[in-house]
């Protein structure tokens, strides 16, 4: 069940302060165009999948440290995959291996995946793991600017 140092596993109560430091990083909201919840939004959105049973999440694991998380879920009739590493983590090619892993574990296909058009980091960790880009997609964010995203699916 591992990729060289990177290592998939249940997540546990204990992983749930850590993803949500990692999704209050600016940087990481912006790449993503996905808002930071606060802790008591973060923590009420984590208990609900965490028993979600038609859902799949996974703790990332690099070197043993809590690198981020990787989840499938069922939206509108399809599956969506999505992943989120703290920064200290990017840029080592984790995103690229745990997303491998976890199609190894996560048989459904066809899988999706929402990406805005200038996360580009995204866009190349699901092409190298065999997504191709099937479709657009337009949301508006809460500001009302509309934010313009790519859909890609592994079949
Ligand atoms: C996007 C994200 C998952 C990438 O993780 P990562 O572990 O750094 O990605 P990898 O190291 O596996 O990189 C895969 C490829 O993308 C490239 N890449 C990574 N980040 C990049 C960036 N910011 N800009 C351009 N290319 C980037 C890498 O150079 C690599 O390309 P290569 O193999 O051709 O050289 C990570 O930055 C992240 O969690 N961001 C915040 C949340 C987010 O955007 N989630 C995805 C929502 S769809």
């Amino acid at each position: 069940m591992t990729k060289n140092n990177v290592i998939l596993r249940a997540v546990t109560e204990a992983d749930l302060p850590i993803f949500y430091e990692q999704q209050l990083v600016p940087e990481a909201t912006q790449m993503a165009a996905f808002p930071s919840r606060t802790r008591e939004a973060f923590m009420a959105h984590w208990s609900k999948i965490m028993v979600n049973k038609n859902g799949i999440i996974k703790t990332i694991l690099f070197d043993g440290h809590v690198a981020g998380n990787i989840l499938s879920w069922e939206q509108s009739d399809k599956w969506e995959v999505g992943y989120w590493l703290g920064k200290e983590f990017w840029g080592k090619g984790i995103a690229t291996k745990a997303l491998a892993e976890f199609l190894d574990i996560v048989k459904i296909r066809p899988l999706f995946a929402h990406v805005v058009k200038h996360n580009i980091g995204s866009q190349r960790v699901l092409q190298k793991c065999g997504f191709v880009i099937a479709g657009e997609d337009k949301f508006a964010e809460e500001n009302g600017m509309k934010i313009e995203e790519l859909i890609l699916k592994l079949v």
